[in-house]
């Protein structure tokens, strides 16, 4: 994962790189370090910590220069330590560099170069980099040339960025499967992992492709194919989002944030417009097997969009974990396969896409970032227009994804005469209605929530249970708790836990268990027993049902109760009260809500 930024241009570099790498800090954040430029050579600043640490320890707002590269590090080799920290020297001190990505070659160059005499100072993959690099500086004398030898001999994934004692006024990147775009000022030049590392300076972006490096100065920029060596034309891209959004605007978390953001992202989801969906549509209706890929919360986004299809279309639409994609998926030119990914950089999720490709499937994906990798390299890209979400944990982008699954469904049912256009529009109406219902939901209930889940906060294991689709929203909603929270939770589908889990129950293990409306009348008396035989062995249930005004009170230990909703949005409620339990738990337990231990926002490693 890890964040790169670099400028080249400004004055006060040290502190535009802060910008940067602290907006990239959710790409991730055990370390950080940058390498400046000044009148008497380069200065590598770093250490373990987050960017405000590093930056206040190091005294790095001190440095002035006109050129720097910044990194914050989410280690793939080599442990969190200062010396395993980004940017890396060559032994000649002439060569600075940061990295994403895995070299997975680097033992075999780490072997050969420490034969010829460099002296490695860490365990990284990345260091094999500034070594090669002086290697061919020696045999060439020329940086870009040097630049051309050292990417010929890299295997595996990078966004790489360096700066050079022999060229003080040109930052060098360059890009295989991890992400870099450039940032177009006008007299200042960016590069970042994603738009936000210059997203307070500029708005025009070029994305870099696979294959290609840059070099950047001050007021010019040139990008060229490593492999042809010629030059590409490179259009630029509008980003449209902007820093204030990206902002906590009052809140203590992203998190609690972007929960609060949610009626707002489903309205920007049932605006995305009609023909959009039509795209997805059309490819699910014409291929003879169409399946989902996604992964962590988007794979349960997609076994969510599963029940969807199932039951609004009539049509079996298999969800498969983007990790397990290659190993399980029959895919051919017949299929068609959707992914969904908040980032558009999700390491797995490429790589089913990828294998999907090659095999001649079509291909499409929902995704929120624009210009992401994702997003380019299908036939059928949707953008769901949730705007950022910083927070690690996925909120509203999660939930926009199932709306916009929800209305393909629909619209794939009228396709295939399994729904009449009444039934659709019913549908339609009650989707509208979700964003008021999360806002009074939000207003009314959050309360009572934070209360339970203090109360709660000590219990070890929590079980999340749901039959039909709201088993999805069962293991979502556990994963939330377990990513923000640290607290084991297990989701799992009511019919199983007579099949062992039963055995589990007592009093150190508590369950949530999310309750359809009654008007699903064989779901919710399936549910129901489920709670009964829980019950039964003293164990303690959290009812999540929309039961008002009927006696429920001997039914559940606890019980929090919901307004009458239709059964479409139902489960989606039920999600967004499972996000504030888990937020709440994690305030309660004082963790890093917005940045979790050991987790990255954008997954671009395998
Ligand atoms: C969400 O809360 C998680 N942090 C994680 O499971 C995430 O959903 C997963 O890594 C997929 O990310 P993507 O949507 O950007 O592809
Ligand atoms: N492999 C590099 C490291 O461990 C970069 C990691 C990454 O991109 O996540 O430092």
């Amino acid at each position: 994962m890890c964040g790169i930024a670099g400028a080249v241009g400004l004055k006060d570099i040290s502190n535009v790189l802060f910008d940067g790498i602290r907006n990239l800090e959710y790409r991730g954040y055990d370390s950080c370090g940058v390498a400046l430029m000044n009148g008497k050579g380069i200065v590598v600043k770093k250490n373990v910590g987050g960017v405000g640490d590093v930056y206040q320890k190091e005294n790095i707002l001190r440095h002035t220069s006109h050129m720097g590269i910044a990194h914050t590090r989410w280690a793939t080799h080599g442990q969190v330590t200062r010396n395993n920290t980004h940017p890396f020297l060559s032994c000649d001190n002439n060569f600075a560099v940061i990295h994403n990505g895995i070299i997975s070659n680097h033992l075999e160059l780490k072997n050969r170069l420490q034969k010829e005499g460099h002296r490695f100072l860490s365990d990284t993959d990345t260091e094999v980099i500034p070594h090669l690099l002086e290697n061919a500086y020696k045999k060439t004398g020329n940086v870009e040339a040097s630049l051309l030898q050292t990417l010929k001999q890299l295997e595996g994934t990078f966004a790489m960025a360096f700066i050079s004692n022999y060229e003080p006024d040109q930052l060098y990147c360059a890009k295989r499967e991890s992400p870099l775009l450039l940032g177009i000022g006008d007299e200042v030049k960016f590069i970042g992992s994603d738009f936000n590392a210059f997203i307070d300076h500029t708005k025009n972006a070029v994305i870099i492709d696979d294959d290609e490096y840059a070099i950047l100065s001050k007021d010019s920029y040139i990008v060229k194919n490593f492999v042809t060596r010629e030059e590409v034309n490179k259009p630029i891209t509008r980003m449209e989002w902007d820093s204030e959004t990206s902002k906590k605007g009052g809140y203590p978390h992203y998190m609690l944030k972007e929960i609060y953001e949610q009626p707002q992202t489903v309205l920007n989801a049932m605006e995305v417009e009609e023909k959009t969906i039509d795209g997805l549509v059309s490819m699910i209706h014409k291929s003879k097997n169409a399946q989902l890929v996604g992964v962590g919360t988007t794979y349960y986004v997609t076994m969510y969009a599963n029940y969807i299809f199932s039951s609004l279309a009539g049509r079996y639409i298999p969800a498969i974990s983007s990790d397990e994609f290659v190993s399980l998926s029959p895919v051919s030119k017949d299929s068609f396969v959707l992914a969904a990914s908040q980032s558009g950089e999700t390491y797995d999720t490429i790589a089913a896409l990828k294998h999907a490709k090659a095999k001649g499937a079509k291909t499409g994906a929902i995704v929120n970032v624009m210009g992401s990798t994702l997003s380019r390299m299908v036939d059928c890209p949707v953008l769901q227009g949730s705007g950022p979400e910083i927070c690690v944990i996925s909120t509203k982008a999660a939930l926009a994804q199932m709306i916009l699954l929800t209305r393909t469904a629909l619209k794939l049912g009228v396709k295939n005469k399994s729904l009449t256009q009444k039934k659709y529009d019913g549908y339609m109406e009650s989707l509208k209605s979700l964003p008021g219902i999360i806002e009074s939901i939000l207003n009314e209930r959050s309360g009572f929530i934070h209360r339970i889940a203090h109360k709660h906060r000590n219990v070890k294991h929590w079980l999340y249970l749901g039959r039909g689709m709201y088993y999805p929203i069962a293991l979502e909603s556990a994963l939330k708790m377990k990513e923000v929270a640290y607290v084991h939770a297990e989701g799992m589908p009511c019919g199983f836990l007579k099949h062992g889990t039963l055995a589990m129950i007592d009093s150190d293990i508590n369950s949530i268990v999310f309750v359809p409306p009654s008007s699903e009348k064989v779901l919710y008396e399936s549910t129901l027993a489920s709670v009964a035989e829980i019950r039964a062995r003293d164990g303690y249930v959290l009812g999540i049902h929309f039961d008002e005004g009927n006696r429920t009170q001997d039914l559940y230990s606890e019980e929090l109760i919901l307004p009458p909703v239709p059964p479409v949005i139902a489960p989606l409620i039920q999600m967004v009260i499972a996000q504030l339990f888990a937020y709440f738990t994690a305030t309660s337990l004082k963790r890093n809500v917005d940045k979790p231990r050991s987790l990255a926002k954008s997954v671009t490693v395998g």
